[in-house]
């Protein structure tokens, strides 16, 4: 086990973790070996060609799946029952805001319901509950919508319901799977800024999914996935060039694909 004078401002230290499917015979090595620290308050991306591994990196992470081999210690503590229920339920619960591409939002619920509903599934008293989710739907700019239902919302103010609703209980993780693959250019915009400006206020760690380099820019790192492997890293520097960068390291683990 890492100590913690070793990982103190490590939110997550993943270890060689390994992740292998078998579907009607046919054996799938979806993640090798995979190791890396997340930082407290660092936003990563995750970038790859499709089947890559990144979403059950992903997944791993969440503890939705267990791996075959490796370890993920948490705030330098590794817990032997991470991906067993019902250790896992709780781990995701106290630890875990995620965000799909989908949204995932339940459509009979309106706006504040959807966001409310994990801190109905904790048990919060109705009076702070219904004080957090007012305050979380004006962060993410939907107090006029509050009374609303999914379907009478735009594709971007549904992915900002499921950014509040991700938020909600503060978790110190939030892991988003191409949150913005349904999205146009402005709306992935501002539903970036939503995230980064909540990021700000709240002091998360972000694991992100994208296909999108514009989208990576906005990270402070982002990791390039090939085959089930970290290939390549790049750091942002916050400049123009950034894209270029990041679209050209992306071409060249594309190149290694053909
Ligand atoms: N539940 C599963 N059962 C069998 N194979 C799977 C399953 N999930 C993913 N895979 C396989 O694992 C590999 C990685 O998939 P995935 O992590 O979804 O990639 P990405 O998100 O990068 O597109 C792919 O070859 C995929 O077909
Ligand atoms: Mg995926």
């Amino acid at each position: 086990m890492n100590s913690l004078s070793t990982t103190e401002e490590k939110v997550l230290s993943i270890t060689n973790l390994s992740k292998r499917y078998e579907e009607a015979g046919h054996k799938v090595h979806a993640l090798k070996h995979t190791s890396l620290h997340l930082k407290q308050g660092e936003f990563l991306a995750i970038m790859g060609t499709s089947g890559s591994g990144k979403s059950t990196f992903l997944n791993l992470v969440g503890a939705l799946d267990s791996p075959n081999e490796g370890t993920i210690a948490l705030n330098g503590r590794v817990h032997p029952d991470m991906f067993k229920e019902p250790y896992a339920t709780q781990y995701r619960s106290e630890n875990i805001g995620f965000i799909f591409q989908s949204y995932n939002l339940l459509k009979d619920l309106s706006v504040e319901e959807n966001i409310a509903l994990p801190l109905i599934l904790k048990n919060i008293p109705v009076k702070e509950m219904k004080a957090r989710v007012a305050e979380m739907v004006g962060l993410v700019g939907l107090s006029d919508w509050r009374k609303h239902r999914p379907v009478q919302l735009s594709g971007g103010q549904q992915q900002r319901v499921a950014i509040a609703r991700a938020l909600i209980t503060k978790p110190p993780i939030i892991l988003a799977d191409e949150p913005t693959g349904n999205l146009d250019f402005n709306t992935t915009t501002e539903v970036l800024r939503v995230l980064g400006q909540m990021k700000e206020q709240l002091g998360q760690s972000i694991i992100l999914v994208t296909h999108d380099p514009y989208v990576a820019t906005f990270a402070d790192r982002v990791l390039f996935f090939h085959d089930g492997q970290i290939a390549a890293e790049y750091i942002c520097r916050k400049d123009e060039q950034d894209m270029d960068r990041i679209l050209s390291r992306f071409r060249a683990i594309m190149g290694r694909a053909q």
